[in-house]
């Protein structure tokens, strides 16, 4: 199964045969954005274009297959960028009818949890799952990943992923942010600020039991470090990011093992690019040892956008014997997380 990854700035080419990884290749435009401290649509659209056919051929030289060797196509069908996603959707549709095998349009997000499978191996059903990326903050209860993914809650307004990247633009790192705050944040003390943690009390957490906000968090950092600047004090870089990021973890680890219980499924899965994050992943181990909840996160190369968490949805897709999509499938900007297949 060759996945064919392009929703955002990386162009990803995995295949997997059954549950085991061949090759995960990547082309990234990332460095093309940080200029514009973010991702600018039509930049992506057109890096994907120009980095997908030598992608598709690394890959399958690495993977040492041809291209009359794969059996079928998976592609991300959304959601993500409009225009990021039709480069994708155009060449696995050109590849399935050139090759004669089927296409499977995915969704994104199912990805992110699939992708563990080639990792740590089949994914016990239910599994609860917490997808923190760039677009997205989510808590899903996933029966089936082929099939069935309840949303629990969500971000009401900045992804985890956004308010990492506004916050370093705030501290003056580079972008995107995340992984600059979290090597920051090792020289920094987290306790230094008490920064808010957004919908975990009161009434809150009656109406937004498992839903995030991390808008107000994002404020208050900027606020801090302005009256700082405004008193002519330096900023303690490290301190700020350290803060910041235990506030965020501490949000997301509490609900997320709180989700377990309340639903009885005591499997954790965290995906997405904020699981590329070493506090996160160790707060995270902590909580779920402490509640006796088995967690999992894929290796931080496997939680950023790529290929191979596309193929291994598509080969669970044949796996569980669920027919392909059609030919015509769409490139789904807004693609609901409910909607494993196109
Ligand atoms: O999943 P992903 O590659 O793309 C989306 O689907 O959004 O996630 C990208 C996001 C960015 O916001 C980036 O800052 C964040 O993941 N990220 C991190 C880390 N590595 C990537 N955030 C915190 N800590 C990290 N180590
Ligand atoms: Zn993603």
């Amino acid at each position: 199964m060759l996945g064919l990854e392009t929703s955002c700035d990386e162009t990803g080419v995995g295949i997997v045969r059954g549950e085991t990884l061949l090759v995960d290749a990547i082309a990234s435009s990332v460095d093309e954005h940080a200029r514009f401290g973010g991702v600018v649509p039509e930049v992506a659209s057109r890096a994907h274009l120009e980095a997908m056919v030598p992608t598709i051929e690394r890959a399958t030289r690495e993977a040492g297959v041809k291209l009359s060797d794969l059996d079928a196509i998976a592609v991300t069908s959304g959601p993500g960028l409009a225009g990021a996603l039709m480069v994708g959707v155009a060449a696995a549709k050109s590849l399935a009818v050139a090759l004669g095998v089927p296409l499977y349009g995915v969704n994104h997000l199912a990805s992110h949890v699939a992708v563990d499978i080639v990792e740590h191996g089949p994914l016990p059903e239910p599994t609860l799952a917490m997808l923190v990326s760039g677009g997205h903050s989510s808590l899903l209860l996933v029966p089936d990943v082929t099939d069935d993914i309840q949303s629990l809650g969500s971000t009401i307004d900045d992804a985890a992923g956004e308010a990492f990247d506004k916050v370093a633009r705030v501290l003056g790192l580079p972008f995107p942010g995340g992984p600059h705050i979290d090597r920051m944040a090792r020289e920094g003390d987290r306790v230094a600020i008490d920064f808010p943690r957004g919908l975990t009390t009161g009434r809150d957490m009656e109406r937004y039991r498992f839903d995030f906000s991390f808008s107000g968090l994002k404020t208050a950092v900027a606020r801090w470090v302005q009256a700082r600047e405004a008193a002519g004090e330096p900023v303690p870089v490290a301190d700020v990011a350290a803060s910041f990021q235990e506030a965020v973890t501490d949000v997301l680890t509490r609900k997320a093992v709180l989700a377990c219980k309340e639903h009885g499924v005591m499997n954790l899965q965290i995906g997405g690019g904020v699981a590329a994050n070493s506090r996160l992943r160790a707060m995270a181990q902590e909580r779920c040892d402490a509640a006796g909840i088995t967690l999992r996160v894929p290796r931080p190369g496997l939680c950023t956008d790529n290929g191979a968490m596309v193929a291994s949805l598509g080969a669970q897709m044949v796996l569980k014997g669920r027919a392909p999509s059609e030919l015509d499938l769409p490139a789904d900007s807004s693609m609901p997380v409910t909607l494993v297949q196109a």
